[in-house]
């Protein structure tokens, strides 16, 4: 079938909500490590792995060889957990020795909107309340449950069920929506959640949800005091806290597999999916016991999660993360990537900040830095243009000028100047293009 062919059957019969990257759409094919490559054979730096989904790289020569000899086998390729199988048992035991203190227990979905979900009502069964509390700018997945706590209109449908929920303001530093600088704020953000919870609650939750890096939302990264503060107000007023690493897990934040035990989050439920499948189809949610005790004597069952497949590459993808040390390469990388792309502040006038953590890294465009209106067209055009120079990236924020760079952690230095040389020219371009003076 030809581009054109599937451009326009795209158009016809897929739901108009179907976007699709790039002006002049690509088709992808081929992938290989760092890399993807086009139907005409030209080859592309992958700086986004999908969206935030490879972590070891594309079709890692282990991860390959162990999926052909399970099929040369012919190994069952769906068995549901009704049946024994060892494989959804020895990515537990790994998932759990990289789980933060206090979380022993696990449970598998196919994707990271399902896991949320499950973290919902276990949450609302075990304390008996219905209300979640979660961030304005946050975003946990497309089902009903989910997109209730949603923090942009524009993923948010007139048809939203209600779903008893309460949302507190973002911990969104470089747009402080209490007009405070990072160094001198006493966490206004984390006292929100306190009033959130008193006036607009009857004093109880279920839970509060929070993205330890809010993906979507432009890779808005709360100061790490934040998180303490949040915890210990969600348990004052009888909540669980739920951790959602579906985009921060599977090492790419560069300090441990899970950003949650670096930061020494105190979570009840840690959600994951993307990265830890390492482009599979599998999520899951690791829990504390008397969570996971609360749903004793009911049935909970899905018909995928935990499927051999599924399962074993997502144990591989864990297993490869710490035997080639990808964590530590996601914080040098990630380091190197964000010094570098802070230091071309001084040249370009169109970033106004650069976030993250590791292999995480938002750059905020702005057409001016102190009335920080969102460069939302510049983002689309600079996004094509490192295209156009052999570079895939993502874009997020609430008006979609924030440029999302999350390659797979298994990059090398090289690979990464080869990014910034990329962005760089890029910028030159789109400033000159838009009428913005470069340095
Ligand atoms: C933080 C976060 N949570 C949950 C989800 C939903 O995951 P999925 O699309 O696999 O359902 C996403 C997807 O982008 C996400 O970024």
């Amino acid at each position: 079938m030809q581009k054109e062919d599937i451009i326009d059957k795209r158009r016809k019969h897929f739901l108009p909500t179907a976007a699709i990257y790039h002006k002049i759409p690509i088709q992808l094919v081929k992938a290989k490590g760092e890399y993807v490559w086009d139907e005409t054979g030209r080859q592309y730096l992958d700086g986004i792995g999908g969206i935030v989904c490879i972590s070891v790289g594309h079709n890692h020569p282990k991860i390959k060889k162990a999926l052909m000899q399970m099929l040369e086998n012919d190994e069952i390729q769906h068995t549901s957990l009704l049946y024994l199988s060892k494989h959804v048992v020895e990515l537990a035991d790994r998932l759990l020795q990289e789980a933060p203190e206090g979380l022993d227990r696990v449970s598998f979905t196919n994707s990271g909107s399902e896991a949320n979900e499950l973290a919902f009502m276990m949450s609302r069964q075990t304390t008996g309340e219905s209300m979640i509390l979660h961030l304005r700018h946050s975003y946990h997945g497309g089902t009903s449950g989910t997109l209730a706590v949603c923090g942009h209109n524009t993923w948010r449908f007139r048809a939203q069920p209600v779903a008893n929920v309460i949302s507190a303001e973002a911990p969104y530093c470089y747009r402080c929506p209490f007009g405070k600088k990072p160094d001198s704020c006493a966490l206004e953000c984390a006292k929100n959640v306190e009033t959130t919870i008193q006036t607009s609650s009857h004093g109880k939750i279920a839970a509060m949800i929070c993205e330890p890096v809010m993906g979507v939302g432009g890779f808005v990264t709360p100061p790490p005091e934040y998180f303490k503060e949040v915890t210990r107000i969600v348990h004052n007023y009888g909540g669980k806290y739920i951790s959602d690493e579906v985009q921060t897990g599977a090492g790419r934040c560069g300090g441990n597999y899970l950003l949650s035990k670096e930061l020494k989050i105190d979570a009840d439920i840690v959600t994951m999916a993307k990265g830890m499948g390492n482009g599979a189809a599998i999520g899951g949610l690791i829990c504390k016991s008397d969570v996971a005790s609360s749903m004793s004597g009911k049935l909970y069952f899905n018909t995928f999660g935990g499927d051999p497949y599924p399962v074993v590459q997502a144990r591989m993808t864990l297993d490869i993360i710490k035997e080639d040390n990808l964590i530590e390469n996601a914080r040098t990388q990630g380091q190197f990537l964000m010094n570098s792309l802070k230091s071309m502040m001084k040249t370009h006038p169109l970033i106004g900040d650069v976030r993250g953590r590791g292999l995480l890294i938002g750059v905020e465009l702005v057409k001016d830095p102190v009335s920080k209106v969102y460069a939302t067209e510049e983002c689309a055009e600079l996004m094509d243009l490192c295209k156009e120079k052999g570079l895939l990236l993502g874009k997020g924020g609430l008006f979609g000028n924030v440029l999302r760079i999350a390659p797979p952690i298994s990059i090398n230095r090289k690979q990464i100047e080869e990014m910034i040389n990329i962005i760089d020219a890029s910028l030159f371009e789109v400033e000159k293009k838009y009428g913005y003076k470069s340095n």
